[in-house]
């Protein structure tokens, strides 16, 4: 780990109030960011309280270096959005497609409502996990998870999302390995009985591709 870099699915605050709260405490202090989203030069809007505000996550860009392109129409999901670079990454790609962007964070929600907004992108819907509608059925599903969330309940999210994909539709997660990403391999695997690969392995973390349904 770089010593200027907060560990990956570290929040950049202090330890007191996770990325993952709710409704963040701390004084949101928005501020621009320039990044590079499918192969744009941006600027977009970060605040404190939210994953990586300060660059774009290592994992998420590993990520995003290794997905496919994603489907040009359908139900695209980013799960656990942040201030957006994966969903923002999907809509720009594919503007056909409707890009939901899912989080319990409201900060992050208005965040990444704002930096489509900017980007002048009309295909992302940012909403809370249970907003999103029980009809919508899933064409891929991106993902840099919080994994600080603790083993439980990251497996209550994954066997939540995960079956919405559309069958032989898959999803690529990204974790990183001294976090767990070989055991949660194994358990989606052996447990859960989804097709499961390591479609890349890069700078400590591991990117899967998983396909729940045959
Ligand atoms: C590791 S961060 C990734 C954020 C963003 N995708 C990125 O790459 O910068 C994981 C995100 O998942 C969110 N999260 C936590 N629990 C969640 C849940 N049950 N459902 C959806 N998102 C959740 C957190 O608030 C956080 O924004």
């Amino acid at each position: 780990m770089r010593p200027d870099s907060p560990a990956p699915d570290e929040p950049d605050e202090p330890a007191a109030e996770h990325y993952f709260s709710a409704r963040p405490a701390s004084p949101e202090q928005r501020r621009p960011l320039a990044v590079r989203l499918a192969g744009r030069e941006v600027e977009v809007e970060v605040a404190a309280g939210v994953f990586s505000p300060g660059r774009i996550d290592l994992g998420t860009q590993v990520l995003l270096r290794t997905v496919p392109p994603p489907p040009a129409d359908g139900e695209l999901l980013d799960l656990g959005t942040g201030w957006g670079p994966v969903a923002l990454t999907m809509a720009m790609l594919s503007p056909g497609a409707r890009v939901w962007a899912v989080d319990v964070n409201a900060r992050a929600l208005d965040l990444v409502t704002r930096n489509a907004a900017r980007l002048g992108l009309d295909n992302v819907v940012a909403v809370t996990p249970d907003e999103v509608p029980a009809d919508v059925v899933l064409d891929a599903l991106w993902s840099n998870p919080p994994i600080r969330v603790g083993k439980g309940a990251l497996h209550t999210m994954l066997v939540r999302w995960l079956p919405r994909l559309r069958a032989g539709a898959d999803a690529h997660l990204v974790v990183q390995r001294n976090l767990g990403a070989d055991s949660l391999q194994r358990w989606m695997a052996d447990e859960q009985g989804w097709l499961c690969e390591r479609a890349a392995s890069a700078k400590g973390f591991r990117v899967l591709r998983v396909t729940p349904a045959a």
